[in-house]
């Protein structure tokens, strides 16, 4: 069960600034809430959390009765071999790149890969930019990083596009090292084009900077969009080092297994002393996301991206019929923010789940504030996770606007 993060002092011992200063996750900061509410028997459909509810394909869990070793022993820090080259492979045949495996470095979760990533690319006190709103985790991996974080604001109103040259100028600094972009993006479903790679991709030219491109929705691309990577654009650039992850794409979230891809020979070496200094991910996953990698068709994929594409237009439709709520049309990912019609989604979320069902369910979304850098503009937005059936979503939506309804009247 999901533990709320106290920050009443429970000791006297000091701890670390950089401990105290991390931000709780907004996705998991209301769960006790949503625990509460279970245990009092309310149905709780969950629209906070990027968890797919979608089977994990059969070979991975053949992959993990087929380890037969009979010790579990340390894995390579760099990663299993069969997995770098299987997903090198993997990589190259469905998106038509030109990988080695040496490029790969396995890591627990592209979470781990960013940590170590900003550890890599900045000393303490150097700055990456980021495009506000944020997949909120990147503000937690830059404190425990020591790395600043400069946001510049991307809206709603022009579906959170790139900021302007002139705007992202502004914020480049003697200590900025890199610009990270997550495409397609987690919170808003915007997904850049090859055109945002390019000119981004140019700044970082310009102003020698590191691209980081988080590609760990890349598949999940709607409409008449095709999966695009920077490793398209850039294959062998020093400055180019995206971050994937079998979590998403595969419905492996719980597999833990991420990687970092980059030609630029001083990152790997560096990044892996950082991996060596934690010995290893976890053995058994890697065999099985290697067995995996070696079987599996292109249709699982394909199957995922389309349940997503309905999904989408299940919960666009159904968010666009409540008054006063603007959604924004997700054209990747499975997130979306809208704008509600209250002053603190912080307080309508837990309101949600702490004094509210509609016959005897509830809906958990995730407070915009704490995707945003700059907290205050995301007060009256919340993130939405597509990742329940279709007949949930419509359900989880209408609870939504009865929910809406009537804090409105406790809360005119
Ligand atoms: C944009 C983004 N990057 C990275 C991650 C972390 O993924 P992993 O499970 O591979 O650590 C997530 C997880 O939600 C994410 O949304």
């Amino acid at each position: 069960m999901e533990k709320a993060v106290t920050e009443a002092p429970t000791t006297s011992i000091r701890i670390s600034n950089r401990a105290r200063l991390t931000p709780p996750s907004p996705i998991r900061k209301l769960a006790h809430l949503a625990n509460r509410a279970k245990a009092a028997g309310t149905r709780v459909y969950h629209l906070n959390i990027g968890q797919p509810d979608i089977e994990s394909p059969p070979e991975f869990l053949e992959g993990l009765r087929a380890f037969d070793q009979k010790v579990v022993a340390y894995e390579q820090s760099q990663g299993n071999e069969a997995l770098r080259a299987a997903w090198s492979a993997y990589a190259n045949r469905t998106l038509n790149l030109q990988t080695s495996p040496e490029q790969f470095l396995i890591t627990v979760g592209a979470s781990e890969a960013l940590v170590f990533l900003f550890m890599t690319c900045c000393d303490p006190g150097d700055e990456i930019i980021i495009f506000d709103p944020t997949y909120a985790n990147y503000l937690g991996f830059a404190s425990i990083a020591g790395v600043t974080l400069v946001p510049v604001l991307s809206d709603m109103e022009h579906d959170f596009a790139l900021p302007d040259r002139d705007r992202i100028e502004r914020s480049i600094t003697p200590r900025t090292r890199a610009i990270l972009l997550c495409n397609p993006n987690n919170p808003t479903g915007t997904v850049y084009d090859r055109q945002d790679l390019e000119f981004l991709f140019g700044l970082c030219e310009e102003h020698n900077l590191f691209f980081v491109v988080d590609e760990t929705y890349r598949e999940f691309v709607y409409d008449d969009l095709q999966p695009l990577s920077m490793l398209h654009l850039a294959p062998q650039s020093d400055r180019v080092i995206v971050v994937d992850s079998l979590s998403k794409r595969f419905s492996l979230c719980g597999a833990r297994v991420g990687s970092l891809i980059t030609a630029n020979q001083s990152v790997l070496a560096a990044v892996l002393k950082i991996l060596q200094a934690r010995l290893a991910a976890p053995t058994i996953e890697q065999f099985a996301a290697a067995y995996m990698l070696e079987r599996i068709g292109d249709n699982y994929l394909e199957n995922m991206r389309r349940e997503f594409l309905s999904r989408r237009d299940t919960l666009y439709r159904a968010v666009k019929r409540i008054p006063g709520v603007a959604i924004h049309k997700p054209r990747g990912a499975f997130y979306t923010l809208v704008q509600l019609p209250v002053r603190d989604t912080d307080h309508f979320a837990a309101f949600l789940l702490d004094t509210f069902s509609h016959h005897g369910a509830t809906t958990f979304i995730a407070p915009a504030a704490g995707f945003y850098m700059q907290n205050d503009r995301g007060t009256d937005k919340a993130r939405i996770a597509y990742v329940i059936r279709s007949t949930e979503i419509e359900e989880a939506v209408t609870v939504l606007a009865a929910g809406l309804e009537r804090y409105q009247q406790q809360y005119p």
